[in-house]
């Protein structure tokens, strides 16, 4: 294992808000950074946007919006998201950046002056979505492999990278790096092989700027022309690490080749070709060395759907752990969903999303496993030590269930884990060692023992409850505090040794996971799974009375409706009001005009579940004060309070559009 690492997610595009693939990918590398940290390594962690290229400045064009304005927006809502779940990245770097940009034109200009770039006609058939050209043979049936939606003809006058020339020194330093390290290049293997397939079967040179469009880095030299997109966005990885010079030791070639640093680049399957094939020849063509990994992961479907806004069935993972935290009535959302992706499927294979799922292993791993493990424990601490809850803890000779090969065998099989890239084999081997404390209490039986046993049993729970503290807190950091402030530690994360002996002054027992009865459980659904007018659930009901029991207002005519001046309004920044628990204070966007509103929606939506989304918006409302801050509109919403739903608009309209 080297001694220093880092860790990055791909960089996100600026054209959509945040949702459970992006937030995987996060906390994929917010855990292996983690991980690192607790080691004691040299780590860093970077994750940030990718905020060029066409598709932003057409979805920019599309609201009236200048692409930097666009991507502003989708970058604080990322932001926004990674603090709420968590992320302990080290920066958050955007193509925008100008010192990115600096470097990026650098680069093109080593590429230039060596030889492996050059001007020529092209002619392509080109996908705006994947930010690709295609070759003939590789479109399905004329349409974008991907996507499957029509591709675009191209004819320009673009620079190419000679990628043909590529074909061998990329074979031999796959080659080297399975020699060297024992492991593939790309992990999986089958993603490895995949791209070896792609590279034996020859390359093509590649086109590396577009003249078309504007929103990119500027060629130097030619400035009718823009840097390719994923050129701009690969660099990113290296350009972070010429930020300070202190930071050039994660971009050190030397270091790579001792085996002192890894740079890990992290990110879902359908992009290993641009990390693995051109990344590596774009760094060499410009004399610098490349990454050492790529670890590709698999995708998400929801309920075994494809997730997409036309089925309506995305992910948010900030709506998710609001709802969680809204309906167990504490503070567990972030860490159960962290612990849930990393838990549920195997990095490298594909995941099935359920919501279902994700509370039966909230209550059985969770609330039951872990967390009634801490709270038994704490309990007879606090019944047969009732003076000060203090146990003086010397490890017990003849133990009934040696729990110390658990911790060994538990130990070493997590380590292996981590340095394998498998964190959901980590949290097995978490389990393990779960369990087996939990088995030698039943075995124990403190209960039945006369005081110092009891001492004796208990201290040797105490002790590996603050193992497994340190050994969750890459996935779950908010919880493994939880864990040492209850049993009285006051330590920082790290690599706990087992101790023989040791005094804990333990707190009374606060449930870390309040199980999720069959009520919650049904209202959890109710909200995650939006089920027909016929359809049961608390919060339908409520609705349905609330319907039916309040008289309809006398009659309106059309003239009286046409005075409401309604529109769709795009949320784009929600925070508390100070002292008023049932208002949030929100600035939407109603097509080009910024307002601010206050809404009486605080009890059903935490602010950050709020960003990015649309409603229905009354625009013309006089502005009236409420809570001391002036609104200039209302958002429109069903129900009241926890139950409110806020109005929704079943297609993709831009902020402003009528609504009749
Ligand atoms: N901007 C490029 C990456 C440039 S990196 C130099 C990009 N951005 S993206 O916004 O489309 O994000 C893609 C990444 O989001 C995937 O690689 C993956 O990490 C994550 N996911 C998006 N949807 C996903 C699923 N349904 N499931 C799992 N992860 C997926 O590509």
């Amino acid at each position: 294992m080297s001694e220093r690492i880092y860790v990055t997610t791909p960089i996100y595009y600026v054209s959509d808000v945040p949702h459970l693939g992006h937030a995987y990918t996060t906390v994929v590398a917010d855990t292996l950074a983690r991980y690192h940290r607790l080691r004691g390594h040299d780590s860093r962690f970077l994750t940030g946007t990718d905020d060029h290229g066409q598709k932003i400045e057409r979805m920019a064009a599309s609201k009236g919006q200048t692409p930097k304005q666009y991507a502003d927006g989708i970058a604080a809502a990322y932001q926004s998201c990674w603090r709420t779940l968590g992320m302990s990245n080290d920066d958050f770097i955007r193509t925008t950046d100008p010192d990115h940009e600096a470097v990026v034109q650098d680069i093109w200009r080593r590429l230039v002056e060596r030889g492996w770039i050059v001007l020529r006609p092209y002619q392509g058939w080109y996908c705006v979505a994947c930010e690709q050209f295609y070759p003939d043979k590789e479109l399905d049936d004329g349409k974008c492999p991907v996507h499957k939606r029509a591709v675009e003809r191209v004819e320009e006058e673009n620079y190419f990278f000679k990628l043909s020339q590529w074909q061998k020194p990329l074979q031999e330093f796959y080659d080297r790096v399975l020699r060297e390290t024992g492991r593939p290049f790309v992990e999986p293997a089958i993603r490895m092989n995949e791209v070896r397939a792609f590279v034996d079967a020859g390359l093509e040179d590649l086109s590396v700027s577009r003249a078309t469009f504007k929103w990119g880095i500027p060629v130097p030299g030619d400035p009718r022309q823009v840097i390719y997109v994923w050129l701009d966005a690969l660099t990113n990885y290296y350009s972070a690490t010429r930020r300070d010079p202190s930071l050039a030791r994660f971009w050190d070639g030397d270091a790579m080749a001792r085996g002192e640093l890894q740079v890990v680049h992290l990110m879902g399957k359908e992009i290993t070709r641009f990390h693995a094939v051109y990344w590596p020849a774009f760094l060499m063509a410009a004399g610098l060395p490349p990454p050492s990994k790529i670890i590709a992961h698999g995708w998400w479907t929801v309920d075994g759907e494809k997730m997409s806004k036309t089925a309506g069935n995305v992910v948010d993972p900030n709506r998710l752990v609001a709802d969680l935290d809204a309906v167990v009535g504490a503070k567990v959302g972030v860490d159960a969903f962290r612990y849930f992706v990393l838990r549920e499927v195997p990095l490298g294979a594909d995941g099935d999303f359920s919501h279902e799922s994700l509370l039966t292993r909230y209550n059985a791993e969770l609330a039951n496993d872990l967390g009634n493990l801490l709270n038994r424990t704490l309990g007879m601490v606090w019944k047969y030590f009732p003076d000060d809850g203090v146990i003086r803890y010397q490890r017990a000779e003849a133990a009934p269930i040696d729990l110390a090969s658990a911790f060994a065998a538990a130990q070493q099989e997590y380590e292996k884990a981590f340095a394998g890239f498998a964190p959901s084999k980590a949290l097995e081997a978490v389990w393990s060692l779960v369990r087996a404390a939990n088995a030698y209490i039943d075995k124990a039986a403190p209960w039945k023992q006369p005081r110092e046993s009891q001492a004796a049993i208990l201290g040797e729970v105490l002790e590996t409850c603050r193992i497994l503290a340190h050994w969750v807190s890459p996935v779950m950091p908010d919880k493994a505090a939880a864990i040492l402030r209850q049993l009285g530690v006051a330590e920082a994360p790290c690599w706990p040794e087992r101790r023989t002996s040791a005094v804990f002054h333990v707190e009374k027992a606060t449930p870390l996971f309040p199980r999720i009865d069959d009520d919650r459980k049904k209202e959890l659904l109710a909200r995650w799974t939006p089920k027909p007018a016929t359809a049961t659930g608390t919060a339908t009901q409520t609705a349905t009375q609330a319907a039916t029991t309040t008289p309809v207002k006398p009659t309106v005519t059309f003239d009286d409706f046409a005075k409401l001046d309604l529109r769709v309004a795009e949320i784009v920044a929600a925070e508390r009001v100070p002292k008023k628990d049932k208002l949030l204070k929100l600035s939407v966007d109603v097509g080009g005009e910024m307002r601010q509103v206050v809404a009486g929606i605080a009890a059903a939506y935490a602010p950050e579940a709020l960003v990015g989304r649309r409603a229905i918006f009354l625009a013309n409302l006089k502005p009236a004060k409420i809570g001391g801050i002036v609104s200039e509109g209302m958002i429109l919403a069903a129900g009241e309070e926890q139950i409110l739903a806020l109005s929704a608009l079943d297609r993709d309209c831009p902020p402003g559009t009528k609504v009749r």
